[in-house]
C-alpha cells in the first residue's frame, strides 16, 4: 500500500491522518487537572489516592496557551471534537477563560470545534452559567446512582447527591440542551440504581448512558464479574419501557443509542468490555503534564513539553510531531483485553491523568 504523506498538512489537503489501522483523529481528550474532589473506587481508591498522594505541582501543568496550541495543531490534523476532562476539570482555576480560547479556534474549514466538558457535577452550580457564556457547547454529568447513601459511598467523600442534581438543573437553566448523564454500573453495587436513574431522567431531555466497569489504570481491583453486560441492562430496562434502536450521530460514537418507544427520550450503552469499539477510536489524550496518550488504556505517553516549552519547537514542529504519533498509533486494547491482562507487565496510566 501506497505511504501516507509524512508532512502534516494531510488533512488540509483533504486526505485525512490515519493510524495504521486507518482511523481518522478526531477528537482530543484534554485532561486539565490530576486532582478530583471525589474518591470513586473505580478511578481514584482512597487507599491508594489517600492523603498521602503527591498530585502533580502547578508548574507542571500545561498553561492554558500550551493546551491552546495543542488542540490549535490538532484541529490542523482533522480533529474537531475537544472535550476537557480530569480529574475533576472544574478545580482548574479561571476555567471559562480557558474555554474562551478553545472556542475561537477554527478548522482548516474554518468551524468552530465542537467542544464538550466531562464533570462530576460537584461544582456545576457556580459554573454552569459561565462555562455556556464562554463557548462550551456540550456537558457530561458522572452520576452513579440516586440513593443518597449510595452515592456517597460510591463517590467515596459523601458528597450529596442533591448537590449534583443541583448542578444538573443549572446546567439546563444555562441553556445546555441533551447533557448527558454517564452511570458506570458495578454488578451488585449499584445496578439496582438503573432503572431509577432511568425513571429520573426520562422526559427531562437529559441523555442517560450506562457505562460497563472497566479495568482502567492499575489500582481499581477490577473483576470481570462485577461487569454488567449493557445487552442485560438493556433488556432489564426494555421489560419496563420498550426500546427501540437509534442511528449512530457519527461513526466512532461510544455510545450505542436507544429510544424509549413511548417517546420520553434516549438512552444510551457504552460497551467496552462486551463489545470493544476499538475499530473506529478516534481518540487521543492529553494530560494536565503535557503527555499524549493514543489509547485509554496505555501505559507510555508522549511528553509534548520539551516542545512547547523548549526554544526549538514551533507550530510547524508540534503538528509534525502529533501526526508522526498518531501515524504510528495501533492501539485496540479493548478488543485485546483477554490476551493483554495475561501478558502486560508495564503499569498503565490513570484514568484520572488522562480523562475518561
Ligand atoms: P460524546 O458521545 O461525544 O458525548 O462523547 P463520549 O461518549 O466519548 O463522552 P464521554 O466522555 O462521556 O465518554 C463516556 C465514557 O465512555 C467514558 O467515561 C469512558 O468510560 C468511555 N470511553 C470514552 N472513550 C473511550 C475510549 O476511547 N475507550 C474506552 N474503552 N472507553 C471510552
Ligand atoms: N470504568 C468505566 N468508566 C469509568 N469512568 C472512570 N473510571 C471508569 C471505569 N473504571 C468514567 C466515569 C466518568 C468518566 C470521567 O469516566 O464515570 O463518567
Ligand atoms: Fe473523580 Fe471522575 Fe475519577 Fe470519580 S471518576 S474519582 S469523579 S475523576
Ligand atoms: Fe480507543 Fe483504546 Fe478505548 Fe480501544 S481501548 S476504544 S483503542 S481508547
Amino acid at each position: 500500500m501506497k505511504r501516507q504523506r509524512p508532512s502534516a498538512p494531510a488533512a488540509e489537503a483533504g486526505q485525512p491522518l490515519r493510524d495504521r489501522r486507518q482511523r481518522p483523529w478526531r477528537d482530543l481528550r484534554i485532561s486539565l487537572t490530576d486532582r478530583c474532589n471525589f474518591r470513586c473506587s473505580y478511578c481514584m481508591p482512597r487507599s491508594r489516592f489517600g492523603p498521602g498522594h503527591r498530585f502533580l505541582p502547578q508548574t507542571q501543568l500545561l498553561s492554558f496557551e500550551e493546551v491552546t496550541q495543542v488542540a490549535q495543531e490538532a484541529l490542523q490534523l482533522g480533529v474537531n471534537t475537544l472535550r476537557l476532562t480530569g480529574g475533576e476539570p472544574l478545580l482548574r482555576r479561571d476555567l471559562p477563560q480557558l474555554v474562551r480560547q478553545l472556542a475561537a479556534l477554527r478548522t482548516p474549514a474554518g468551524a468552530a470545534p465542537d467542544l464538550a466538558l466531562t464533570t462530576n457535577g460537584s461544582l456545576l452550580t457556580a459554573l454552569a452559567e459561565p462555562l455556556r457564556a464562554a463557548g462550551l457547547q456540550r456537558l457530561t454529568v458522572s452520576l452513579d446512582a440516586l440513593d443518597p447513601e449510595l452515592f456517597g459511598q460510591m463517590n467515596a467523600v459523601g458528597f450529596p447527591v442533591t448537590q449534583v442534581l443541583r448542578g444538573l438543573e443549572a446546567a439546563q437553566r444555562a441553556g445546555f440542551d441533551r447533557v448527558k448523564v454517564n452511570m458506570v454500573v458495578r454488578k451488585g453495587l449499584n445496578d439496582h440504581q438503573a432503572l431509577p436513574m432511568a425513571a429520573h431522567f426520562r422526559n427531562t431531555g437529559m441523555v442517560l448512558r450506562f457505562i460497563e466497569f472497566m479495568d482502567t489504570g492499575s489500582h481499581n481491583s477490577w473483576q470481570c464479574d462485577e461487569v454488567l453486560p449493557s445487552r442485560e441492562l438493556r433488556e432489564r430496562l426494555h421489560a419496563h419501557w420498550p426500546l427501540r434502536p437509534l442511528e449512530a450521530t457519527r461513526s466512532g460514537e461510544t455510545a450505542e443509542r436507544w429510544a424509549y418507544a413511548d417517546g420520553a427520550g434516549e438512552v444510551g450503552f457504552i460497551s467496552s468490555v462486551s463489545q470493544a469499539f476499538c475499530g473506529d477510536c478516534t481518540r487521543a489524550r492529553l494530560t494536565a503534564d503535557g503527555r499524549l496518550f493514543t489509547c485509554l488504556f496505555g501505559s507510555f505517553g508522549h511528553d509534548l513539553r520539551p516542545l512547547l516549552r523548549g526554544a526549538q519547537g514551533g507550530p510547524a514542529e508540534l503538528r509534525e510531531r502529533l501526526s508522526a504519533i498518531w501515524r504510528m498509533r495501533a492501539d485496540a486494547y479493548s478488543e485485546q483485553r483477554e490476551q493483554l491482562r495475561a501478558t502486560q507487565t508495564t503499569t498503565r496510566a490513570e484514568m484520572h491523568e488522562l480523562g475518561g
